[in-house]
């Protein structure tokens, strides 16, 4: 059994058959899911993708863009993706296209790569349509 001893605001991701995924923020810091995670947790408060949003029924502006550019992908690499932007606007407001694909180039999709995810990430940058 996963047992985690940490402020958990929110559970994102997946925990299947003793195997969690999730993204963990330290200090602001953006940090990759792993087996060495929950040890990482440990005291500090945890971001996920469910806790964006101010409410059950009302997406962060950031799940809208992507869902309004076609970015949602599989549940692997969508939460990290909105996570990592969410991280990059926090710190850059107003990044440009390269900065969008350096900060998306730690999580790792092979199936479809990276341009809706961009597109949604730029086009929120932007004020939407
Ligand atoms: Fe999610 Fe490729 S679509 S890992």
């Amino acid at each position: 059994p996963l047992t985690l001893d940490a402020d958990v605001h929110s559970a994102n991701g997946a925990i299947t058959e003793g195997t969690v995924s999730f993204q963990l923020r330290q200090n602001a810091q953006l940090i990759g899911s792993s087996i060495d995670a929950p040890v990482q947790a440990n005291g500090h408060a945890l971001m996920t993708v469910e806790g964006l949003a101010k409410s059950p029924t009302e997406l962060h502006p950031l799940q809208q863009s992507f869902h309004e550019a076609h970015g949602l992908q599989c549940g692997y690499c969508t939460p990290a993706m909105i996570l990592a932007a969410k991280a990059l606007l926090d710190e850059n407001p107003h990044p440009n296209e390269a900065e969008v694909r350096e900060a998306l180039s730690g999580v790792l999709c092979r199936c479809t790569g990276y341009v809706k995810p961009v597109e949604a990430i730029l086009r929120l940058e932007q004020g939407g349509e």
